[in-house]
């Protein structure tokens, strides 16, 4: 039974006008990943046989998105059970089990699902399992309703339910698994009459118990469900994933001296013993070995660094940028598509783009590697042990050799040799007592004016 074959649909045909968005809903980033993206996740975490994602007319986007994955297109939004048809034709031929989501529902956990699915194929062999919760303000969500014995009797909308049913706590998350052996019988005999006029899929639970069949409940922790409908409800969902990551990221080993003002992206693996000062920004992408130290207020993205290197504070670690071991990478100091090899030192208001800084180079205060000509982005190759004076300009495409010394202030726009030292700025002249005998003369003239 275990083994019976897994397939998800996922429901993302919604228009989202609540998010008075040009952009469709599901595509709204929480902790810098689509909403969609955070479903199929979870979804993936329990290897499905089949996924298919039900989107609306126009939505290319949102298939572009979720590729591999297939997605069905529902015609009009006639409800969730005509959602769930959609999906159908994807689903032919398909007897194991499958699990219902929503593409607005994006904290929805691995486990829970892994509890769907076990209910599904419990000893009562119900034929459909519904996510229940119970939030402290059930509000408009649907009701379910239990018989006596636990199972779960039907489910009613809120626009539909009478008075008593409204008194009910334990509401409709939305999420639902059924036995793909009966679903399509019993989505197919749903019909739309109701408040709504709309086909609820909420509806297959009265049929399937009309039918004999059983039904359960399966309970979440609210914070798991909350859907999103409004950029409000997104913030708030921001909040709980937020939450959870730094969470995560302490019990994976890593010390957030202000865990709350700390933000992750999905995606953000950090080592051991790293350390994260109050402020950090985590964009997608970013990767950090072990024993980092990362000082307050960073914006780091797509980029690698390794075991022992120190950011910040105020560094801006940009797409490409790979940071060896040991690195030391100082205040307002900002990295892109470049790679610093392991020792090097780039401690001040620095801009390297486009380049290679290799081991153990020291980079003085201001320099900028030039890696763009208003046409196209050249490279900049700094050799290892090299040793770049402050406020140097770097014109690229240029290199500097290993060992080379650059004199402070010089403008490069010729290679340099390996251990030769370059200096291109004007020669120091020196007038003595010039500035004594500049001062007199301005007294005088000054004298003379009063
Ligand atoms: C639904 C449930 C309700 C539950 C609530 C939880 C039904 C009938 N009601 O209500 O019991 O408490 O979710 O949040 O299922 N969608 C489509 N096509 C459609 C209609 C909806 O793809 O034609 C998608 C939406 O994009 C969304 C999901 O299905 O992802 C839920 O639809 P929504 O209209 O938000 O349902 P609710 O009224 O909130
Ligand atoms: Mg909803």
């Amino acid at each position: 039974m275990t083994n019976r074959p897994l397939a998800c649909v996922i429901l993302a045909a919604g228009k989202g006008t609540r998010m008075k968005s040009d952009m469709p809903k599901v595509l709204h980033r929480v902790a810098g990943r689509p909403m969609v993206g955070h479903v199929l996740a979870a979804v993936q975490a329990l290897e499905p046989d089949r996924v298919v994602v039900v989107v609306g007319p126009g939505m290319e986007q949102v298939a572009s998105a979720v590729a591999p994955f297939p997605t069905a297109v529902q015609t009009e939004q006639l409800g969730t059970a005509d959602a769930v048809r959609a999906s159908f034709g994807l689903l032919e031929g398909f007897t194991g089990d499958v699990i219902v989501l929503y593409g607005d529902t994006p904290l929805v956990s691995p486990d829970t699902l892994r509890a769907m699915v076990a209910a599904r194929r419990g000893a009562e062999d119900p034929a459909v399992v519904v996510l229940g919760m119970r939030p402290d303000e059930p509000g408009a969500y649907g009701r379910l309703i239990l018989d006596g014995r636990g199972g779960l009797e039907k489910i009613v909308e809120y626009l539909d339910a009478s008075a008593e049913e409204r008194a009910v706590t334990l509401c409709n998350a939305g999420l639902m698994a059924f036995d793909g052996a009966r679903m399509f019988d019993l989505i197919g005999r749903i019909g739309s009459d109701n408040a709504k006029g709309e086909f609820y899929l909420t509806d297959a639970v009265q049929i399937a118990r009309a039918s004999g069949m059983a039904c359960a409940v399966v309970e979440a922790d609210p914070s798991e469900v909350v859907g999103v409908n409004s950029r409000a409800e997104l913030a708030e969902v921001e909040k709980l994933l937020q939450r959870r990551l730094r969470r995560a990221a302490m019990d994976g080993g890593a010390t957030l001296i202000d865990p709350d003002s700390v933000f992750f992206s999905a995606d953000t693996r950090l080592g051991r013993d790293v350390v994260v000062g109050p402020g950090v920004v985590f964009g997608a992408g970013v990767t950090v070995g072990d024993r980092v130290e990362i000082k307050p207020f960073c914006h780091l993205e797509q980029v690698t660094i390794d075991a022992g290197a120190q950011i910040g504070p105020y560094a801006r670690l940009r797409p490409g940028a790979r940071i060896g071991a040991d690195v030391h990478i100082g205040n307002f100091v900002e990295v892109k598509n470049a790679v610093v090899e392991p020792g090097a030192k780039i401690n001040h208001l620095t801009y390297v783009g486009d380049a290679r800084v290799g081991a153990k180079a020291n980079i003085g205060a201001g320099t900028i590697t030039c890696n763009y000509d208003g046409f196209s982005k050249s490279h900049t190759d700094i050799g290892a042990g090299a040793f770049i004076g402050s406020n140097t300009a770097l014109v690229a495409p240029v290199s500097v050799g290993d060992g080379a010394i650059v004199g402070a202030g010089s403008v490069v726009t010729a290679n340099v040799e390996a251990n030769a030292l370059v200096v291109s700025r004007a020669r120091q002249q020196s007038y003595p007592g010039w500035a004594t005998r500049f001062r007199e003369g301005k007294q005088k003239e000054k004298a003379k004016k009063a």
